[in-house]
């Protein structure tokens, strides 16, 4: 500004001061007194005497931010489809570059899109290590400004993440909304986390933002990217410019970023006593229904999830003694029969199916497991959850259906029973009445002799119950 122009500025600065000084006031003491205000002033002012403010948390509550690209979109979309409720969860796709014409008309099944703002015009671009971060990394910005009414969460995902919302809703429910949170998972691997952050939300898992904190954010973001550019992962910059502004992550272990590669079974089969939250990278790994393709297999464990969300995944361990047998069931998934008795603190610990994302020296992940053996005492049967039978209003039955014969002999140490006649299980459970009943179950095992099926059924454990 020339000395010239600027003088004229601070007359007609002060004329109009004199005119309008009580707006410019008020304008003033908006702008710099609460910053975090200058989105819709009117919408996020939660206090005690707001009655909507603690009404529970419910998915309107949600906006996702879902991160993905024109040319792999044919892809990703039916991953978007397993859990995107047309009309009901609210957020918006966000490409690359505007969609080409067969993608149009855009279906209303689908999260509307948005095509990400331009950014290589920015003066960061060009110094960037990695430029087309920026554009992902803004996301959160971007969803903020469209959408901000009512909104608890802003929930950032990529185009291959599945969510389980309903749980969700119900795991953001317990945080308070109108507080700065950050909440997600690291990686399954220690190298991702030590070449990263342990500290930071991988956002193929997901993870969500609260409305304060989003608005925060988007006050500082693009100040942040400039800060760093030399972190070439999105969600490093995003983690690093909250770290500034003092909030760290808060872990919950239902979100799942899947640095993994082959077979997932022994981690879902083991998921720790927390909601299933989410599921990423299935492309990476194996089909989780060995006789479906990835995306009827994804279908298969949504079918359990509408029949029970809370329960999915959820591991119950219960014991026929006559038998010297346990079971652990992993609800909607998997049933597996050890032929001994094996602890919970054992049969917790994941069985190491998979490989890790990297190949790198152990210890390879953030939690203990289990080596695969080929020891009949210590190799489960495997079963897979196969079909919903008989459900009434008071009880789900599910089937579970051996995969493959096991191939091992009994076990003889523990007296010779063998499991390999078993070819179904059903697992019965009661249906929960009332939300957010979440306690740990326990079951009992029934041997319906004649048929080949065991009966495992649910119940509620007592006092002392391993
Ligand atoms: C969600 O909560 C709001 C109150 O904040 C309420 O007005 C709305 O009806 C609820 N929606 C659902 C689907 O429960
Ligand atoms: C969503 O709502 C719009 C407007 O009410 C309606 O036209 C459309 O069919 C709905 N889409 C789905 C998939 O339900
Ligand atoms: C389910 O119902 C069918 C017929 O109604 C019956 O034959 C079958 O035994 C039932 N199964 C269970 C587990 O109750
Ligand atoms: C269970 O296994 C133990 C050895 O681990 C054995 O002593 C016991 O007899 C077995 N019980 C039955 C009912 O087979
Ligand atoms: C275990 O059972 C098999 C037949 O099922 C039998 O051949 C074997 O001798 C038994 N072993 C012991 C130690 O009883
Ligand atoms: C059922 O179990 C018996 C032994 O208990 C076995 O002889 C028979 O082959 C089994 N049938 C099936 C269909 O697996």
């Amino acid at each position: 500004m020339s000395s010239l122009i600027a003088e004229k500025f601070i007359l007609l600065l002060c004329k109009s001061l004199a005119i309008t000084g009580l707006l410019l006031y008020v304008l003033s003491t908006l702008l710099f007194n609460q910053p975090f205000d200058l989105f819709p002033p009117s919408t996020h002012k939660f206090s005690a005497s707001n009655p909507l403010s603690n009404a529970p948390t419910n998915i309107t509550h949600l906006v996702f931010g879902i991160a993905g690209s024109v040319n792999t979109w044919i892809h990703k979309k039916p991953y978007v489809e397993t859990w995107w409720q047309p009309n009901i969860t609210r957020g918006y796709l966000f490409l690359d570059r505007a969609p080409p014409e067969d993608f149009l008309p855009w279906p209303s099944s689908l999260p509307p899109f948005q095509v990400s703002q331009d950014t290589s015009k920015f003066e960061v671009y060009s110094k960037h290590v990695m430029p087309l971060v920026i554009r992902i990394a803004r996301m959160v910005l971007e969803t903020f400004r469209e959408e901000n009414e009512g909104v608890r969460w802003y929930v950032m995902g990529d185009d291959d993440t599945i969510f389980f919302v309903d749980n969700l809703v119900e795991v953001l429910a317990r945080y308070d909304h109108t507080k700065y949170f950050y909440v997600g998972a690291n990686s399954e691997c220690v190298k991702s986390n030590f070449d990263h952050s342990f500290d930071m939300a991988f956002g193929g898992a997901g993870y969500a933002l609260s409305y304060p904190l989003a608005a925060a954010l988007a006050t500082n973001l693009d100040g942040c990217i400039n800060k760093y550019p030399y972190l070439y992962v999105s969600d490093q910059i995003l983690q690093s410019c909250l770290a500034d502004l003092g909030v760290s992550l808060t872990q919950e272990k239902g979100f799942h970023q899947i640095d993994l590669h082959n077979d997932i079974s022994g981690l879902l089969s083991a998921h720790p006593e927390s909601p299933l939250i989410s599921l990423h990278h299935l492309d990476a790994v194996d089909p989780i229904f060995p006789s479906m393709n990835r995306h009827q297999s994804i279908n298969h464990l949504m079918k359990a999830t509408r029949a029970d969300h809370s329960r999915v995944l959820q591991q119950t361990i219960c014991y026929h003694k006559q038998s010297n047998w346990s079971f652990s069931i992993s609800w909607g998934y998997s049933a597996h029969i050890y032929e001994s008795i094996f602890p919970r603190s054992i049969l917790r610990k994941p069985l190491e199916t998979f490989t890790p994302w990297k190949k790198t020296r152990s210890p390879s992940y953030m939690f203990n497991t289990r080596f695969l053996s080929n020891d009949p005492c210590e190799a489960p049967h495997v079963f897979l959850f196969d079909s919903i039978e008989n459900t009434t209003k008071d009880h789900i039955v599910m089937s579970y259906i051996r995969t493959w014969p096991r191939g091992l002999p009994v076990c003889e140490l523990n007296g010779n029973h063998s499991a390999d006649s078993i070819s179904k299980i059903q697992v019965i459970s009661s249906r929960k009445h009332g939300e957010g009943e979440r306690r740990r179950e326990c079951c009992d095992v029934v041997p319906v002799v004649t048929k080949n099926v065991t009966e495992v059924k649910f119940r509620t454990c007592m006092k002392i119950e391993e």
